[in-house]
């Protein structure tokens, strides 16, 4: 009995200091990074960073079982719990940026302005293809506006941070309405015309006088569930990923371009998304993540997807499976990584030149 006792408050004991050292690393990260106390991050784009802007009635991100890892319930993130925006936040020392939609409610006080606004609209791209979200340039208009309003200061913001993510909205809107929408006969020359958008709405946030503007490569859209599952999740579609790195070195010689005719040389970097992701699914269990490519949360046949609910009799019925394990598991739904997934990729990315690209 007593060694029993004595066996339970040592475990105890040990969870204890497990849990102190796990928020003792956490706060000298954000000490490390606290070298620029006015720095803000303001995030325009798509899922892979919306943190709530996307429309509630409509988006299953605003549905259960989105959100049970973090924060326990759904909040708009498209994923189980954190996204790119919380885990770039904290390595800048940051809180998440709220929502530009929060702020419109007029609920929030003007002290939470201080870390910055996420603009970013899930299923939006660069161009007008959506009905349900801004597109980048609207995104960036909004901004524009807040400034114009003074809410913030052009000196707020050539001391901060513009993060675009561009994760391939476009792409599924081109492959899903056949191509030719926009008189667009090849992918490649879709790929194109994508760039030069993007680039156009990087030039426009440097005329706002950001000090860094940071772009995110487009992940293997190839491995994604939505392309693996016709292999049943055993293998990422290289054809696919082929039009991704074109996609990428044409992102590259861009941003390589811009800033050769800026000044420093240095204001716009680019995030490997493309090489993090490539690096976790080729190396799953260094980041102990044990389910690669199938996704953790999936529709319970081809009709439903995660977060589905059946009405029929007034009773609510469950459309969709969870697994067992989100924080091993990679994916989250067809498009999205788990809180886990986001965390291995952002290690991988630390690992590399984080802060080379943010600072
Ligand atoms: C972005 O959306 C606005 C408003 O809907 C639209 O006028 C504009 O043409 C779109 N931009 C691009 C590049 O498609
Ligand atoms: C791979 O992706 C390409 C481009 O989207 C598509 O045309 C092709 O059918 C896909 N192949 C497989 C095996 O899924
Ligand atoms: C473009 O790619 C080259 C070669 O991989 C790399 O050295 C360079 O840093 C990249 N440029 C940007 C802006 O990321």
């Amino acid at each position: 009995m007593d060694s029993q006792k004595h066996l339970f408050i040592l475990s105890c004991l040990s969870l204890l200091l497990v849990l102190l050292s796990g928020q003792m690393e956490m706060q000298v990260e954000a000490t490390r990074h606290l070298n620029h106390p006015s720095k803000k991050l303001f995030v325009f784009g798509d899922s892979y960073v919306d943190t709530g802007n996307s429309i509630k009635t409509i988006f299953d991100s605003w549905k259960v079982p989105y959100g049970i890892t973090f924060p326990g319930k759904p909040v708009g993130r498209f994923s189980d719990g954190r996204v790119l925006t919380d885990f770039l936040a904290k390595y800048l020392g940051l809180k998440s940026p709220i929502t530009h939609n929060l702020w419109n409610t007029n609920t929030v006080p003007k002290h939470d302005l201080k870390y910055g606004m996420n603009f970013a609209y899930g299923g939006t791209g660069v161009f007008e293809i959506s009905s349900t979200g801004p597109n980048v340039t609207t995104q960036i208009n909004s901004l524009i506006k807040l400034i114009q309003e003074n809410v913030y200061t052009p000196s707020d913001i050539t001391k901060s941070i513009a993060y675009v993510s561009v994760a391939g909205n476009d792409y599924n809107y081109y492959l899903k309405t056949g191509g030719a929408f926009l008189g667009f006969p090849s992918f490649p020359s879709f790929i194109e015309s994508v760039i030069e958008q993007t680039t156009t709405n990087l030039i426009h946030l440097q005329s706002l006088g950001f000090e860094r503007i940071v772009v995110g490569a487009l992940q293997p859209l190839g491995c994604l569930p939505q392309a693996t599952a016709e292999t049943s999740f055993q293998s990422c579609n290289s054809t696919f990923n082929d039009l991704v790195a074109l996609h990428n070195n044409l992102l590259n010689q861009s941003v390589t371009k811009l800033n050769q005719e800026t000044n420093d040389h240095t204001t716009f970097t680019i995030l490997d998304i493309f090489d993090s992701f490539k690096s976790v699914l080729n190396h799953p269990s260094s980041h102990n993540i044990k389910e690669r490519l199938k996704p953790c949360c999936v529709g319970v046949s081809s009709e439903y997807k995660c977060g589905s609910v059946d009405y029929k009799n007034l009773n609510k019925v469950k459309k969709y499976l969870v697994c067992e394990n989100p924080e091993s598991t990679f994916f989250w739904d067809q498009l999205h990584p788990t809180q886990a997934g986001w965390n291995a990729v952002y290690n991988e990315l630390e690992k590399k030149d984080l802060y080379q690209v943010l600072y």
